[in-house]
């Protein structure tokens, strides 16, 4: 097959940033993505019904929003019922990350044994819980360290909808059979690469991302999910973009800017295991079902016609830049 025509992709985890950032690579995603669930992440974190209000109108003013839905989501912290009631008809779901994990995770949970009553009022509201699954651990260990989290918040809150984000372990891959309530975002990079490919010869800071790329055997257990459209795993890119500047740097930081190649890479990875018939799941049916939602109707075509992955979109290099890839969006309705 020379041609695919995907139907309302969609990216469950993205990064948009604010400003010149945003300007830069919303048009990107909205290009070849039907909607897309963006990360409160900021500086400050989006905490607020008012401030979620204002980036919401940020992210317009930078992209085509009839054509890409830009699905936010609040960080979260301690809310209380009516906040939430209220924010609930703007928001996909409250993303949760421990204190100092990651990128602008500062304000983030201290005690994961505090976050009970705001739980139990998302539950109570059908408000979708996602989390970034890592401990302050060894770092090849910190996911898998934090599971047994996921499985007390699967357990406790069997109605709540759990989102295990960016998952990059086998072990994550086989909680997912146990508990329905839990579901998972696999990115490209995690499907793609392992730690050797990050660190096992010369650096290099544009793989760097947290959770770190693992194993063979935990990319391994992804893919074949992956490749399955396994019904409770849905497509997360985690594109997540800092300037040049911050990647080629003593102190890099950590994240992957996939967002321009995803869908010719994800076609590419699924053709070469002649699995195409599950992409359409994997990159948009799962999400719908899982998140009763409706995206914009989108038809992305792509063909086997190799093209050059540019150097740097703006001051960001993108996943795969300047190599070849065999597939490329050839029509966008
Ligand atoms: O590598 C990452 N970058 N992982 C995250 O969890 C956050 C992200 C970012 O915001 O840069
Ligand atoms: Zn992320």
């Amino acid at each position: 097959m020379d041609e695919v025509t995907l139907e309302s992709p969609l990216d469950m985890h993205l990064h948009l940033r604010d400003g010149d950032m945003l300007a830069v690579v919303a048009p990107l995603s909205a290009a070849d993505f039907a909607g897309a669930v963006v990360m409160p992440n900021l500086v400050p974190p989006v905490d607020t019904l008012a401030a979620l209000m204002a980036y919401r109108a940020r992210i317009a003013a930078a992209c085509d929003t009839t054509r890409f839905s830009p699905w936010l989501t609040l960080f979260f912290r301690a809310y209380g019922y009516d906040e939430l009631a209220a924010a609930r008809s703007q928001i996909i779901g409250v993303k949760l990350y421990p204190e100092g994990v990651t990128t602008n995770s500062a304000a983030g949970v201290r005690d994961l044994h505090g976050i009970d009553a705001t739980l139990a009022h998302l539950e109570a509201l059908g408000i979708p819980l996602l989390v970034h699954g890592e401990t302050h651990g060894f770092v090849m260990d910190r996911e898998r360290e934090f599971l047994p989290v996921f499985r007390r918040l699967a357990r406790q809150f069997p109605r709540l909808t759990i989102v295990m984000e960016h998952i990059t372990t086998r072990e994550a891959v086989e909680l997912l059979g146990e508990y329905d309530n839990l579901h998972a975002t696999i990115t490209l990079h995690h499907l793609l690469i392992t730690l050797d490919d990050v660190a096992g010869g010369l650096l290099q800071p544009h793989l760097f991302c947290k959770p770190i790329a693992k194993r063979p055997e935990d990319r391994e257990a992804l893919l074949r999910i992956a490749l399955d459209g396994h019904p409770r795993v849905m497509f997360g890119s985690d594109s997540a973009p800092h300037p040049r500047s911050a990647k080629e740097a003593a102190g890099c930081a950590a994240g992957v800017f996939s967002a321009p190649v995803a869908l010719p890479a994800l076609v590419e990875l699924f053709a070469s295991h002649n699995a195409l018939p599950a992409l359409q799941r994997f990159v948009s049916d799962n999400a719908q079902a899982i998140y009763r939602v409706t995206p914009p109707v989108r038809r992305i075509t792509l063909a086997r016609a190799p093209w050059r992955v540019p150097d740097q979109y703006g001051a960001v290099v993108p996943f795969g830049a300047g190599t070849s890839m065999a597939w490329q969006v050839v029509a966008r309705t």
